[in-house]
């Protein structure tokens, strides 16, 4: 999944950011009626931040935006098909534009075996829609995010489990990407940096392919839909802050970013500070150690191919 922040009145018109338009935040959620899209559309619904919920899908966006439009909360409620002007009313005037279409794992899937049907995997899809708006002389790499957060709601819930705490109270920074070794969990920086071990592996091994978990356990009927949706909403809910002035809002995320491109990796997941136009400052890893300088080697070889299949898939579908 990821989102954009548009900076575009329609869509190629770009728009100054007003007061006015900071007190008025439509949201747009693509593919508002699958399995992530429902539950990411309500929570969006009781988000007071939100004045405008508009919900697309190819099949089903008028009927979840009619259920929600009944709950006692001020947003109004669109839905939409993918009739003559439906994508394009769905998007007029978006502060946010979130987008959990596509088709979810089955067992035995990676996210990579995704890629031919999907191309929905967050490593690949950013540099996708990167070239896509590059090539329309539209692209904004501070306006493009693929949504991170999953992981390191699962890293601080894990945690958790394993040192009995609060898993409110734990922040485990997560950095490289959203796919098996890509995602490199940062265990010194957290509140434990001492775990080590087997302790430490099992913990890794958990956080890297804690997805898995809930593919097994669904048997085919898809892949993480409502963590995944209260992963997006927070997300979602730290761009509005940001959006509406609020300084120090940092979610970690896989953006443009300057980090590693001298590796030729252009787009990398880390903390990264949100302000009223996107992306504010990206932070660097920051100190690992050299269990976590292994992951990263490891989780940069991986990404800079999966970025290269996004660009290369965009090359051959002009
Ligand atoms: N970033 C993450 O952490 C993360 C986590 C879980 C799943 N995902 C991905 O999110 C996506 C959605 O997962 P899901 O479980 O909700 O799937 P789902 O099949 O339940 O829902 C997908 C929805 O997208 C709609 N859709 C498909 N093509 C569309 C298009 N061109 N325009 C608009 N809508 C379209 C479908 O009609 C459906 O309602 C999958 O690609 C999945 O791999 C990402």
């Amino acid at each position: 999944m990821f989102a954009a922040r548009q900076s575009f009145n329609s869509l190629f018109q770009k728009r100054a950011f007003s007061a006015s338009a900071r007190a008025a935040s439509k949201v747009t959620v693509l593919g508002a009626g699958g399995g992530i899209g429902q539950p990411l559309s309500l929570l969006l619904k009781l988000n007071p931040r939100v004045t405008e919920l508009a919900l697309y899908d190819i099949r089903g966006g008028p009927g979840v935006a009619a259920d929600l439009s009944h709950i006692n909360t001020n947003s109004t409620v669109t839905g939409y098909n993918p009739d003559a002007a439906g994508l394009a009313d769905a998007l007029k005037g978006s502060e946010i534009i979130l987008i959990p279409a596509g088709v979810p794992r089955k067992p035995g899937m990676t996210r990579d075996d995704l890629f031919n049907t999907n191309a929905s995997i967050v490593n690949s899809t950013v540099p996708i829609v990167s070239e896509v708006y590059k090539a329309r002389g539209v692209y904004n790499p501070k306006r493009l995010f693929g949504v991170t957060t999953l992981d390191v709601v699962r890293a601080s819930r894990f945690i958790s489990q394993v040192q009995k705490t609060d898993p409110s109270n734990e922040k485990v920074p997560v950095v490289g990407g959203h796919s098996g070794v890509t995602i490199v969990p940062l265990l010194s920086q957290s509140g434990h940096p001492s775990i080590a071990g087997e302790a430490r592996d099992a913990l890794v091994n958990r956080i890297q392919f804690g997805g898995d978990e809930v593919v097994k356990a669904k048997d085919g009927a898809g892949s993480a839909t409502l963590s995944m949706a209260m992963a997006g909403a927070r997300f979602a809910e730290s761009l509005l802050r940001a959006a509406q002035g609020e300084k120090g809002v940092i979610e970690p995320t896989f953006v443009d970013s300057p980090l590693y491109k001298d590796q030729g990796v252009d787009f990398f997941a880390s903390r990264v500070e949100l302000g009223p136009n996107g992306v504010e400052k990206i932070h660097p890893v920051g100190q690992v150690n050299e269990y976590e300088q292994k992951l990263l080697d490891a989780a940069l070889v991986d990404l800079k191919k999966n970025i290269q299949k996004g660009v290369d898939f965009v090359k051959a579908n002009p």
